[in-house]
C-alpha cells in the first residue's frame, strides 16, 4: 500500500452538499481512495440511511454525524435502528450525560459499530457557555466531558485539531480524536480560524481528520484528497 492510501484511510470527508445527486458524484469519484465519508444532518435530512447504503456499495466507511441529544432511553432507541445500517462511527452530545452515553456506546459496540462524542461546538465562545451556565472555560469544558465520555466507554471525541494534545495526555493513546479544522497550506481557510495542515494534526496525536471544502469543492476531489499530504 502506497503511502497516501494508508493516510486516506485517516481522512473522513465531509459532505456537506445539498442534493443526493452531488453526494454519489463525490462519492463516485473517491472511491477506491481509502476514505472515509461523513454524512451530516442536512444530507440526512434529504436521502435518510438509504444512501449510506450506496455508499457501503462503493466500499466507503461511513461517519453519521447526526450530534444526538435526547432523553437515554430515545438515544438509545434511534441507536439501535442506525446501527443497524451500514454505519461505522456515530456521534452523541456528552452535555446530554453519562446514562445517555452509556447506554448508547453499550448499543453500538454490541452492533460492532463506533460512537464518539461532541464535547463543545466550536461556534460555542467562551461568552456563549458563560449564557448556558458553563462557568469553565473552553478547554477545562472540552476536557470534563471528554473525561466522562471516556468513562462511559466512547470511543472518542469530536475536538479541534488545536485541542489534540491535551486531550490525547488526558485520555490516553487509545482514545479516538476526530478533528475537523484542517487546511493544508495551498486550501482556503473558508469559514474556519483555527486550522492545522493534515500532518501537523497527525502529530499533534489526531486519530481522523474531517476535510469537508478543500476536497468537495476542488475542481478535482481525487486529486485534492492526494495532496492533502503534499
Ligand atoms: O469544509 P470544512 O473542512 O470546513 O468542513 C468541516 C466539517 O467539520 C463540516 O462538516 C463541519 O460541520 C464540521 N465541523 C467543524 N468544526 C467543528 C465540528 C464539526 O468544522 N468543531
Amino acid at each position: 500500500m502506497t503511502e497516501s492510501l494508508k493516510l486516506n484511510e485517516k481522512v473522513i470527508v465531509a459532505l456537506d452538499v445539498d442534493s443526493r445527486e452531488k453526494a454519489l458524484g463525490l462519492a463516485q469519484e473517491l472511491a477506491g481512495s481509502g476514505c472515509w465519508l461523513k454524512v451530516g444532518l442536512e444530507l440526512y435530512a434529504l436521502s435518510g440511511l438509504n444512501l449510506i447504503e450506496e455508499f457501503k456499495k462503493l466500499g466507503f466507511q461511513i461517519f453519521l454525524d447526526l450530534k444526538l441529544h435526547d432523553i437515554p432511553t430515545t438515544v438509545e432507541k434511534t441507536m439501535r435502528v442506525l446501527t443497524a445500517s451500514g454505519v461505522d462511527m456515530i456521534n452523541v452530545h456528552c452535555s446530554g450525560g453519562y446514562e445517555m452515553m452509556a447506554r448508547s456506546a453499550e448499543v453500538c459496540h454490541r452492533a460492532g459499530k463506533k460512537i464518539i462524542g461532541v464535547t463543545v461546538l466550536t461556534s460555542m465562545g467562551e461568552q456563549e457557555l458563560s449564557a448556558i451556565g458553563v462557568q469553565n472555560g473552553t478547554e477545562q469544558q472540552v476536557v470534563r466531558l471528554a473525561k466522562l465520555a471516556r468513562k462511559a466507554a466512547l470511543d472518542g471525541v469530536v475536538a479541534s485539531a488545536q485541542e489534540a494534545k491535551i486531550l490525547r495526555q488526558e485520555c490516553g493513546s487509545e482514545f479516538l480524536l476526530v478533528t475537523p479544522g484542517i487546511r493544508p497550506e495551498w486550501s482556503e481557510k473558508n469559514d474556519q480560524v483555527r486550522v492545522l495542515t493534515p500532518r501537523k494534526a497527525l502529530e499533534a496525536g489526531s486519530s481522523y481528520l474531517v476535510v469537508g471544502r478543500p476536497i468537495t469543492m476542488a475542481e478535482s476531489p481525487r486529486e485534492a484528497l492526494d495532496r492533502l499530504w503534499d
